[in-house]
């Protein structure tokens, strides 16, 4: 038997150490979150996506009374910016969440395996890494590529 062990590098850092591009794109998710439709769970989430050529795209949470209809917000920008960008790759996407009471999540939140996998089609398609920005109230975690999250992904078939 042989033992195998994945890690995934991420960085921690404040809002004020982000790169100005970053900042933007943490800005745009959170702004995001102003658009979500979230009557049922009241969770606000917002994504904000920057392609190669610098264009930003965002989406946020859209729910329905058929609850396995809606969207989180990472598909819903994911989806919307490869439906008006089908030939520019995505260079990173941050995601933002607050509560009902409009306070901004401590922890940053992140991605559901069915988004995981969304991006990782994106990753692909790109042919180089996604940078996935989680943002939370205080601090934002970095991390490289959407694959980073996403260990044994179903690709082929
Ligand atoms: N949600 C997202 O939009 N993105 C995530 O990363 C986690 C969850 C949404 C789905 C649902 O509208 C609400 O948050 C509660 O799960």
């Amino acid at each position: 038997m042989t033992q195998h062990q994945i890690t995934i590098p991420y960085q921690e850092a404040k809002y004020t150490e982000l790169t100005a591009d970053d900042r933007q794109l943490v800005d745009l998710a959170r702004e995001a979150t102003n658009r979500s439709y979230a009557p049922y769970s009241h969770f606000h989430v917002g994504a904000a996506i920057r392609l190669d050529d610098g264009t930003t795209v965002t989406g946020a949470n859209q729910e329905n009374v058929a609850f396995p209809s809606g969207t989180c917000a990472e598909r819903t920008a994911c989806y919307y910016a490869h439906a008006a960008h089908p030939h520019t790759p995505f260079a990173a996407i941050a995601i933002a969440a607050r509560q009902a009471d409009g306070t901004p999540v401590a922890t940053p939140v992140a991605p559901c395996g069915a988004c995981r996998q969304a991006l990782l089609q994106y990753e692909m398609i790109a042919g180089h890494n996604v940078r996935v920005l989680l943002v939370g109230a205080d601090s934002i975690y970095l991390l490289p590529s959407v694959s980073s999250l996403l260990p044994f992904a179903f690709t082929e078939f």
